[in-house]
């Protein structure tokens, strides 16, 4: 199903019931999502993990590149975005997860990802939520694997160099606001 209006209601209800957890009142443009998801093998991977689907534009766009025995994992904590995520896509590869990211390796069941796709508003979440959320990204992946961080500043960029070493960092004009994108990968691969 595409894109609508109706997406944008949907997540701008989202974002008045939990400001700081939604962090955006639109949804992030499919050309930002592409360049974000250009920094990583995604054809490649067995297993990849979307952390704050939303609406779904990442999702459509991460199964689109996915191939056919991969599977994709996508973690959303409000209620109606994640029914609304198990209702617009049927596709076998998808299991949609209604809860935390905080919870992802039991989420996961342990299982390391190759690729973790955050979609989740790190800048504006309580400081301690924001460290345990960014402390799950290289823990959810094999060593080698690849996190990729789509935020509207550039303020988490010190704590992902923290936990990953270095970043490549990208910046996408289309969108709005302007998207910042990070790609790093776990050591050890
Ligand atoms: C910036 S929005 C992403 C919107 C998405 N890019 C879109 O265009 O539809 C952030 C999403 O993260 C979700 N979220 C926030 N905290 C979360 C958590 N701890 N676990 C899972 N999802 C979370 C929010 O409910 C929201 O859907």
């Amino acid at each position: 199903m595409p894109d609508g209006p109706g997406d944008v209601l949907r997540l701008l209800r989202a974002f008045l019931a939990d400001p700081r957890g939604v962090g955006a009142v639109l949804p992030t443009s499919r050309t930002a999502v592409r360049a974000m998801l250009d920094l990583a093998d995604l054809p490649a991977a067995d297993l990849v993990v979307e952390l704050g689907a939303g609406t779904g534009v990442a999702t459509r766009e991460i199964l689109a590149r996915l191939g056919p025995g991969a599977r994709l994992v996508a973690v959303e904590i409000d209620p109606a975005l994640a029914r609304r995520l198990t209702e617009r896509f049927s596709d076998p590869r998808l299991r949609v997860v209604h809860g935390s990211a905080e919870s992802l390796g039991a989420h996961l069941d342990g299982e390391p990802a190759d690729v973790v796709v955050s979609m989740l508003p790190f800048t504006s979440l309580e400081a301690g939520l924001r460290r345990r959320l960014l402390d799950e990204l290289p823990r959810a992946l094999r060593p080698g694997g690849a996190a990729l961080v789509i935020q509207y500043s550039p303020l988490v960029l010190g704590e992902l160099r923290r936990r990953f070493g270095a970043v490549r960092t990208r910046i996408s004009p289309w969108n709005v606001p302007p998207a910042f994108l990070f790609a790093c990968t776990r050591p050890g691969g």
